[in-house]
């Protein structure tokens, strides 16, 4: 369950940042020259573990040679490779195809849901923490130096607080009169675990901290933030208790998604909650703006801890939150709740007085959920028949063998399969118990039943409602062989046959 709202993050953080560059991918090679010899190590199953305990500090990227993200990435990765890899301590930078076959596993033990995927391993791979830094040269070469750095530094100076301090992140300073003993120790062990997605310091002396002078000697763990109150302070100093505060308190009450990268970080947690997600967009240059977002903020301040977080989101940047979930700029200003298992509720075309009575209906589950369907097509002749998400259940459970494609307009490997499919739902054309079809999953929610992590998937249902996912090759014949084995008949058929047995007969037996 857990796997499964990850990759849908994995899906809507794609949609939310990347869909307007996904239209230019291409199916290519990682676009890397062959002449140059590369400062980014290769890295394939045969030789990973011995080089993640040869590297005290190594990042791994996993990527897909399809993904358009990853090639351009590539040039960057390469240029920080090459800057870092005089450094000391060594910073290696490496990369595993996972596209490949022998690599899958490796992902899969990695939790890899998305390319690229950047991964830090320290201490012969028993510390593994996700990069969340930039993907420009020189952004990575700066976050990764501060990464093999002491987890947390030491504030010295009123200087070094205005530096380290600013206006645009999340940043915990613990206040120790002594560094050590078992606060200290605790609060080192926690900026360890948490370094890549929080700054940490420390100081002796409170003073030294903006709106610092009224403060206690410490031990004291203050988390500035760049919004609500600014700063909040905590004494829990066992690890658990001290993370658990860093993650409530680093959450602003509402979001702020728009072009300002500063706020990307949060957007990031946003969607990597476990919550139920209230997405309100409008424009936020129009007229009515400041009034909606006092009222949201208001509206979603009563919800704190109560199992939803809220986000405010720009009609400007969020063209591919649009696509995505399948709304329509004419119904902004809007509100969109997305649940983990991808169930969306939709209230278009909102009044600032509406919002928080809509929120009720949807706590009191009196709200009809909302699905993303291109129309269902009027004309349906081509050997492959197009399906939308709102007669795919039709289809699937029409008594007939079907086979379904779900693919992306963008996706190379789909196009290479179109003429193939279409040699098979040619030579099924006359047995009618055979259906081939597709659906493009990027204008159509994808039912829950179906697993879909990358383009093209294919199920087969048989007529009798066996579902399996077609994992076979990729040949007309591979696919034509598949489906007469596992069709079933559907009684429409000239030649009878033997009924399955039931489970009572097969207990007889
Ligand atoms: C947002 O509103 C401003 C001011 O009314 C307008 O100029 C702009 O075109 C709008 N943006 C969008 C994306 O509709």
């Amino acid at each position: 369950m857990a796997a499964k709202s990850r990759a849908w993050f994995c899906s809507i953080f794609i949609a939310l940042f990347v869909v307007s560059s996904i239209s230019s991918v291409t199916a290519g090679d990682e676009g890397e020259s062959k002449d140059e010899p590369s400062s980014v190590l290769t890295l394939d199953a045969s030789n990973f573990d011995e080089a993640i305990a040869k590297h005290p500090f190594i990042v791994v990227e996993f990527y897909a040679p399809w993904c358009g993200h990853c090639t351009k990435l590539a040039p960057e990765y390469e240029k920080a490779a090459s800057l870092l890899s005089k450094h000391d301590p060594p910073i290696i930078l490496a990369k595993v195809d996972a596209n490949e076959n022998v690599n899958k596993e490796l992902a899969s033990k990695y939790e890899v849901k998305g390319f690229p995927t950047l991964k830090i391993f320290r201490n012969e791979g028993k510390n593994v923490q996700d990069y969340k830094g930039p993907r420009e040269a020189d952004g990575i070469v700066e976050y990764l130096k501060k990464q093999v750095g002491p987890a947390s530094a030491e504030i010295k100076s009123s200087e070094d607080a205005a530096n380290v301090i600013t206006e645009k992140k999340v940043i915990i300073v613990g206040v120790f009169p002594e560094f050590s003993g078992e606060e200290f120790e605790n609060f080192i062990t926690v900026a360890e675990k948490l370094r890549s997605d929080y700054d940490f310091s420390h100081v002796s002396d409170a003073k030294l901290l903006p709106r610092g002078d009224s403060l206690v000697k410490g031990p004291i763990v203050r988390l500035f933030k760049p919004f609500d109150e600014l700063f909040v302070d905590s004494q829990e100093f066992k690890v658990e208790a001290l993370e658990k505060f860093i993650e409530v308190a680093s959450v602003p009450i509402v979001t702020t998604f728009n072009k300002d990268p500063a706020n990307h970080p949060f957007v990031i947690k946003f969607f990597n909650s476990n919550n139920a997600k209230a997405m309100f967009f409008l424009n936020f240059s129009s007229e009515q703006f400041d009034a909606f977002k006092s009222k949201y903020h208001e509206v979603a301040s009563t919800f704190k801890g109560k199992g939803i977080s809220f986000l405010i989101g720009d009609l400007d940047a969020s063209q591919g939150a649009f696509q995505y979930f399948g709304l329509k700029e004419d119904q902004v200003p809007l509100v969109v709740i997305q649940e983990n298992d991808g169930k969306k509720y939709l209230k278009p075309n909102v009044e600032p007085d509406q919002i928080s009575t809509w929120l009720k209906e949807y706590t009191e589950g009196s709200l009809k959920p909302f699905r993303k369907s291109e129309p269902i097509p009027e004309v349906n002749n081509e050997p492959v028949k197009v399906v939308v998400a709102d007669n795919l259940h039709d289809v699937v459970n029409s008594g007939k063998n079907v086979l379904l494609e779900f693919y992306a307009p963008w996706c190379g490997h789909c196009k290479k399969l179109a003429p193939i499919l279409d040699e098979v739902a040619v030579s099924f054309e006359k047995d009618s118990d055979v259906i081939i079809a597709k659906m493009d999953s990027t204008a159509n929610d994808i039912p829950s039943e179906f697993n879909v992590r990358g383009y093209p998937t294919l199920y087969f249902s048989s007529a009798s409602g066996k579902l399996m996912q077609y994992e076979g090759g990729r040949t007309a014949e591979d696919f034509i062989n598949f489906i007469k084995e596992n069709k079933d008949s559907t009684g429409q058929s000239q030649t009878p046959v033997q009924p399955e047995p039931t489970i009572e007969a097969k207990d007889e037996l």
